[in-house]
């Protein structure tokens, strides 16, 4: 059966769903005659009911319970189950007790007996079912909102509580302040074991606090100027010990206790920035090496010049000062050119040290013995009222270095210290063996993992700001008053250490102290034990006159022309050439015998030791003795040397020059008659001892 539609205008829409054409007419009558201002709709079966009820929808059902496509109350549960919201009410032919609560059950609101009597009761009974369906929903919409309600609040507590372990178990250091007074409302645990202090004795106080004077107003500024979101940093704050750590903040604004706030996060940059400090010094300083080294030899190169023909002159004018008064005037102005000149020498000796250009007399050596070496010269240096204390340890291992070199370090190091504390204090040197490892050397930006012997010079004095120990190592940085430091001790030491493979670090803190730490890379090679050999009385003062020829290969004019003075000067015969090939043609071409070898090593076109390799083809045995302004590794990246060779350091002195070369020629002439000294080999490449660099 289809639905059929009422004309007029209904207010209630009143769906029948009823196969029996007289039911349906029964029910048509009542709800004509009931007061009830309807719409009705009628269909036989279940299922054009539903379709009816999905297209039009109703107030009411009124559902019998006899349908051909359901049994019983069927219909009733289908219906109720699918439209919650459409009242019911069932309509049967027999008035049966248990029926009616069974449809009740079923979902329907009412239940309603067809016949003539339904005629007063059919408008009752929809307006019932209506109200109480109403009644029914408003309840169930009432519950449900008061459900959601209690939920939303539950959740609501579940989130703050989520935020709360947030913001306790965070493990950056967080808090938020009060923007107006600086006042911390909340600190989590992170925060409180960040500065050392119990979360309580933060609460309520002012976060200047843990700032460090001078960045307290950064701070306040920040906040009461900040945007909504904001990083700041890096800022120096105090922890409960005492510690500066740097931080960077990061910030945003909320409403916290209905008051205006900011919730800080905190960010230890400490260690990051002292490596990032660590890694610009060394950066700079490397530089800097390149700059003083590469002045400091070409003014090497015309420093001995200057000392030598000043040396000359000298030398030429003495005699007749000593007989004649009006000399004399002239030999003291030469005397002042020549410890001007040395002075000068001795600040490029400390350049060329700095920028590790120095040559070395490297030696495998025990630094405790250094230490005690020095000890006395040390104890004279510092002041009476302070201690020196020498702590060295029981178990040192071998460093390769050179003992001179160490002993400067000992020496500036003191003097240092010496300086820091004016009015007297503790002095203490340590050494101890310490092996760094892969996590040690990643905390410290240049240093490598391996095994060190440890230096330490530890004062009680005067300290230095982070600002000083950030330019501590550059040559001429001093805080000295004028005339009282050159700036150059500790460049002198960097430069020393770090050409040792060493690395070398600053502590200090103002008031407190300072301790320099030097480390030398051990190494498995056994001491040198030999005693250093007398040098050999060797006559070489300007009287004595030697008749041997040399020859001699310099490239740069001016030395070669002084060094060829010098020589000619002290009798003997020089055969000079501009470079390696030069050299080789005039040995061919000279007639009598060649006596020694005096090359440059870094020369144009053939360096000096593949001329030596040259002329012992046709000079076997011939001395030869190198000159050179580098340092043993530049040496080493332009040319090789065997060991074991004679190699003189720039600026050429007088009277290392002809010490030198008397030492060789008078060996060489001792070997020739049968002596047993071993001549200098220059083809001797694989000697295994390390090369004995002669520095006169
Ligand atoms: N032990 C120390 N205590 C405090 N400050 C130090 C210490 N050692 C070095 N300094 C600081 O480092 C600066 C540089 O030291 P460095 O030894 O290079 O030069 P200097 O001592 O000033 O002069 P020079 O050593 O050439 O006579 C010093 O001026 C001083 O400010
Ligand atoms: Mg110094």
């Amino acid at each position: 059966m289809s639905a059929t539609t009422e004309p007029g205008i209904p207010r209630l829409r009143v769906l029948l769903v009823e196969d029996d054409p007289d039911d349906v007419l029964l029910c048509r009558d009542a709800i004509a005659h009931s007061n009830l201002n309807c719409h009705l709709a009628v269909t036989g079966t279940l299922l054009e009911a539903a379709e009816c009820l999905d297209r039009e929808g109703a107030d009411v059902a009124l559902v019998d319970l006899s349908l051909p496509d359901a049994e019983q109350l069927e219909a009733v549960t289908i219906l109720a189950q699918r439209f919650t919201d459409l009242p019911i009410v069932v309509l049967t032919g027999l008035l049966d007790e248990q029926t009616a609560a069974r449809a009740l059950h079923a979902g329907a609101e009412d239940y309603l007996v067809k016949g003539p009597g339904s005629r007063d009761s059919i408008g009752r009974a929809v307006h019932y079912a209506i109200e109480r369906k109403r009644g029914e929903q408003t309840r169930r919409a009432k519950d449900a909102a008061e459900a959601a309600k209690t939920r939303a609040e539950r959740s609501a507590r579940e989130l703050e509580r989520n935020y709360r372990q947030l913001f306790d178990c965070s493990p950056y250091p967080m808090y938020v302040l009060d923007t107006d007074t600086f006042a911390f409302l909340e600190i989590n645990d992170a925060a409180a074991a960040f500065y050392g202090y119990p979360r309580h004795s933060l609460l309520g106080q002012d976060v200047t606090r843990l700032c460090l004077a001078e960045d307290v107003a950064v701070l306040t500024d920040a906040i009461a100027t900040a945007a909504t979101a904001q990083r700041w940093g890096p800022l120096r704050q105090v922890k409960h010990d005492g510690t500066v750590v740097e931080v960077t903040v990061t910030s945003h604004m909320l409403s916290f206790d209905g008051r205006d706030a900011r919730c800080m996060v905190i960010e230890d940059i400490t260690e990051r920035e002292r490596l990032e400090r660590r890694l610009r010094q060394s950066q700079r300083l490397e530089s800097l090496g390149q700059l003083a080294g590469g002045v400091a030899h070409d003014f090497n190169n015309l420093l001995g010049i200057i000392l030598g023909y000043a040396t000359m002159c000298a030398q030429e004018v003495e005699e007749s000062a000593q007989t004649d008064p009006r000399w004399q005037a002239l030999r003291d102005d030469l005397s002042q050119i020549l410890q001007a000149g040395d002075r000068a020498a001795n600040l490029t000796r400390q350049l060329l040290s700095f920028a590790r250009a120095e040559i070395a007399q490297t030696q495998v050596i025990d630094l405790n013995t250094i230490v005690t070496g020095v000890d006395q010269l040390l104890r004279r240096t510092v002041d009476e009222g302070i201690r020196m204390n020498i702590d060295l340890t029981g178990n040192p291992w071998l460093v390769k270095a050179d003992p001179g070199q160490i002993e400067q370090v000992l020496l500036n190091l003191v003097v240092n210290a010496r300086d820091a504390m004016p009015t007297g204090g503790v002095l203490t040197i340590a050494t101890d063996p310490i092996t760094i490892d892969e996590h040690a050397a990643a905390n410290h930006s240049d240093t490598r993992p391996g095994r060190y012997m440890r230096l330490r010079v530890t004062d009680t004095g005067t300290g230095m700001s982070q600002a000083t120990i950030d330019r501590a190592f550059e040559p001429f940085f001093t805080t000295k008053p004028k005339g009282h430091g050159t700036g150059l001790g500790l460049a002198t030491i960097y430069g020393i250490v770090t050409q040792a493979g060493g690395h070398i670090h600053i502590n200090s803190q103002p008031g407190v102290g300072t301790t320099i730490t030097a480390l030398f890379p051990a190494t498995h090679e056994t001491a040198d034990n030999a005693e250093p050999q007398a040098p050999e009385q060797t006559d070489t003062t300007h009287q004595a006159r030697y008749h041997e020829t040399i020859l001699l290969a310099e490239d740069e004019d001016s030395l070669r022309l002084l060094t060829e003075r010098i020589l000619t000067r002290h009798g003997y015969t020089v055969i000079a050439a501009g470079n390696g090939v030069e050299a080789t043609e005039a040995a061919q071409q000279h007639p009598g015998g060649i006596d020694l070898l005096l090359t440059d090593v870094v020369m144009p076109h053939l360096n000096g030791h593949d001329l030596a390799i040259r002329l012992h083809a046709t000079h076997p045995g011939l001395p030869v003795i190198y000159m050179s302004g580098y340092a043993e590794p530049l040496l080493a990246a332009r040319t090789t040397l065997p060991a074991g060779v004679t190699l003189l350091s720039k600026p050429i002195v007088e009277q290392h020059i002809l010490a030198a070369i008397r030492r060789a020629l008078d060996a060489h002439n001792r070997h020739a008659t049968g002596h047993v000294d071993t001549p200098p080999n220059v083809e001797n490449r694989n000697q295994p001892s390390p090369s004995e660099l002669s520095r006169p």
